[in-house]
């Protein structure tokens, strides 16, 4: 099956059988690695991208429903809230291990994106879905709020 999609701004052709992980085109076939696979059925986030500007988990999305759609990983994320998202985290040291930390980010950008001054609520409501084995939610959830500060200023 022929699938013709936007990555990351650029539009894209790639052949896979209907039932395809989109996680698996994005990492095999387009050879964009920043997208990690953790669990496969859709329970720690660590494969979010985002599917037509919402964050959706690419290993529980097929190939089919990305026809037509723009897709954006990690390696194409731009704009007011990835820019802020990328300074707090810096800022905040959020990273120790890594491994979840581009789910993370592309969680919390489609947050910042639909909602630019969140509550802890908000925050907890988006990022539920992304675990962290290294425990960093205290530093995520500081980093959002400061991303928040940063979109203001
Ligand atoms: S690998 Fe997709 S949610 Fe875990
Ligand atoms: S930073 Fe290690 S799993 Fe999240």
């Amino acid at each position: 099956m022929t699938t013709t999609l936007t990555l990351n701004g650029q539009p894209v052709t790639v052949e896979a059988e209907p039932g395809t992980p989109l996680l698996w085109v994005i990492r095999d076939e387009l050879k964009l690695t920043g997208t990690k696979f953790g669990c496969g059925v859709a329970s720690c986030g660590a494969c979010t991208v985002h599917l037509d500007g919402v964050a959706v988990r690419s290993c529980q999305t097929f190939i089919e429903d990305a026809e037509g759609a723009s897709v954006t990983t990690i390696e194409g994320i731009g704009g007011a809230a990835a820019k802020a998202v990328q300074a707090a985290w810096a800022e905040l040291d959020v990273v120790q291990c890594g491994y979840c930390q581009s789910g993370q980010i592309m969680s919390a950008v489609g947050l910042l994106s639909d909602t630019p001054k969140p509550t802890d609520e908000d925050i907890d409501g988006a990022m539920w879905g992304n675990a962290c084995r290294c425990a960093t939610y205290q530093r995520i959830r500081a980093a959002i709020h400061r991303a928040a500060e940063i979109m203001e200023a």
